[in-house]
């Protein structure tokens, strides 16, 4: 399964054709005039100072660069960070150039903070570059053997699927797919009626990225600690999109995305691993801060036990402040008012394109199911799911993006903090037209 990307295919399909090549570029890589002198208290002073909902959500929306006619409907494919996250990262590389200093020292602070948000101790948390590193961490970290069997859904992530997948050609694991489901009971017996005596691991998304379902995850966790079974989640596409709390979900390793829902810097991820899995875990990347002490020449080492120690080597600290001002964004608007304004935003969504014909909606629609994700298939008379989005991004200034994963052939739309009744409803109204 290819990962769907409907700029690269056409930019291929331009550059065939010389001229479409140009306009496939899209005006939004033109560097923006403005700039990014918003911090976080002063997004938060305007947030508490707007006098009405409407005029809330328009502060939370000027704190982004996108275009004001663009509509962008695919934070599930990449988030766009606010001003303030993209103030941190400058002030704190300017900074740290000044005397040439890595700023390790003040990864700390980043930790304790992330760790409040996410609900979960210091040594579980490492921070990773994105959720596939985080995924190829947890199953290159875990001791397996050939015909050990690691479940997962259809619907994953090539970034959360493949690296068991690579596993298996190293080690001789066996893996099962199953269909996920509608995201309630029946996606929990489908979990439980695929574990053997060879199961070590189930793998299950938090949030498809496909349909956008929400699993039931506290409950696959439960099924799995009963049943002495590893349990991992790809939170890729929930962090940021639902309040998450590691601890309370109960699974055993959780990896997510800092460059999706919680708007954060691209190139930012974390791995939790729950304290109990601590002497389980190895990382299989190591160097220097993955030690208590080493000695080459007594031919010692001492590995440091918590998540962290995977984090060898130098990293760029600018970066993680601008996750650090992302939870802080997230955190003034309040990550529940932000969860209820996306999900409002998706109803409305699905309100308005249900009722038109040959559109089917494939996101489940029963109560805790679904989130801020719509998926939906168009008549494939109007082109296959990369025609509708590069017609709808070309012709109407919106970015959806095409689902080719399980063969759904289906479009997605992901509606954030940043985008209004009035985009959504314009969405509606293009496809009304179109249809
Ligand atoms: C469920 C899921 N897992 C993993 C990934 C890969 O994320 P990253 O690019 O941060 O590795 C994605 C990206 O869309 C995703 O939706």
């Amino acid at each position: 399964m290819k990962h769907s990307e409907p700029d690269r295919r056409q930019f291929l399909r331009g550059a065939l054709t010389g001229a479409a090549a140009v306009a496939a570029w899209p005006a939004a890589c033109t560097p923006s005039e403005e700039s990014d002198t918003a911090t976080g208290a002063d997004f938060a002073a305007a947030f508490r100072a707007a006098r009405s909902e409407q005029e809330r959500w328009q502060v939370v929306r000027d704190q982004f660069l996108l275009e004001p006619s663009y509509a962008y409907f695919n934070t599930g494919g990449l988030g766009p960070s606010p001003r303030q996250v993209i103030a941190a990262v400058d002030e704190a590389w300017r900074s740290l150039e000044l005397r040439c200093e890595t700023g390790h020292g003040r990864r700390a602070a980043v930790r304790t903070q992330a760790c409040e948000f996410f609900g979960c101790g210091e040594d579980t948390l490492a921070f990773t570059r994105n959720a596939t590193e985080g995924m190829n961490m947890v199953a290159r970290g875990l001791q397996f053997s050939s015909g050990d069997e690691v479940v997962m859904t259809t619907h994953e992530h090539p970034g959360g699927a493949l690296p068991w997948f690579a596993l298996r050609e190293d080690t001789g694991i066996r893996i099962r797919t199953i269909d996920p489901g509608s995201g309630g009971g029946d996606t929990l017996e489908r979990v439980a009626n695929s574990l053997t005596a060879r199961t070590r691991v189930v793998m299950v998304s938090h949030i498809t990225c496909t349909t956008g379902m929400v699993m039931p995850v506290p409950e696959i966790a439960d099924l799995c600690r009963r049943r002495g079974v590893i349990c991992v989640i790809d939170g890729a596409q929930a962090v940021g999109q639902v309040p998450v709390d590691l601890r309370s979900l109960g699974c055993d390793f959780y990896v997510a995305s800092g460059h999706k829902w919680l708007l954060a810097p691209k190139g930012t991820g974390l791995m939790y691993v729950r304290e109990e899995m601590l002497d389980r875990w190895r990382p299989s990347y190591v160097g220097a801060y993955s030690d208590t002490g080493f000695d080459l020449v007594a031919g010692t080492f001492n590995r440091l036990r918590p998540a962290s120690a995977s984090e060898y080597g130098t990293r760029s600290t600018p970066v993680l402040f601008g996750v650090a001002a992302a939870m802080d964004f997230l955190t003034t608007i309040g990550t529940g008012n932000a969860a209820a304004r996306e999900a409002y935003l998706a109803n409305r969504l699905r309100a308005g394109i249900a009722p038109l014909s040959g559109v089917e909606i494939l996101t489940p629609v029963e109560p805790g199911s679904s989130a801020a994700i719509l998926a939906f298939k168009l008549p494939e008379a109007g082109g296959d799911p990369w025609d509708w989005c590069n017609l709808l991004r070309r012709e109407h200034s919106m970015r959806l993006r095409p689902v080719g994963e399980a063969g759904l052939n289906a479009v997605r739309a992901s509606t954030d903090v940043f985008n209004s009744e009035a985009e959504v409803d314009r969405l509606v109204e293009v496809l009304g037209t179109l249809l």
